[in-house]
């Protein structure tokens, strides 16, 4: 069902200074840096392997992340596996009694599809499933 880990989501209270952590102090590359309006981020993807490290910053205080960095500080948000077919997922997800929070699949970074299940029924990891868009 799952490929292989897409990426590890870190909320950062600063994309700038984390950008700069990342890629000048660990040595990856950035490739990626977008605002995502229905998550209410702004989100830098930085290259490990075919994984990536995602960076996010809260665009107002509306967003989870806003709500994630008061909570609990900058820190380790999600962990991202990648799939061949969301809806496949998020099915099988839905069957084995997991807590979703996206019912359906939602529109994230770069067009990929994503769906969140909740911390809750993981073990205490908020779980994406994300299926990239087709590349061109
Ligand atoms: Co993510």
């Amino acid at each position: 069902m799952f490929t292989r880990i897409d990426h590890i989501g870190v909320a950062v209270a600063d994309l700038d200074d984390a950008i700069a952590l990342y890629r000048d102090r660990l040595g990856m590359p950035l490739q990626h840096r977008e605002t995502v309006e229905q998550f209410g981020v702004e989100a830098a993807l930085l290259g490990i392997g075919e994984s990536h490290v995602e960076l996010l910053s809260p665009t107002g205080p509306e967003s989870g992340v806003a709500r994630f960095l008061e909570r609990s500080g900058p820190g380790l948000h999600h962990v991202a596996y990648q799939t061949g077919d969301i809806a496949v997922a998020l099915e099988r997800a839905r069957s084995a009694g997991f807590r979703l929070i996206d019912e359906e699949p939602r529109v994230g970074i770069r067009n990929s599809r994503v769906a969140f299940v909740h911390p809750k029924s993981t073990g205490g990891v908020l779980t994406e499933l994300v299926q990239p868009a087709e590349e061109h």
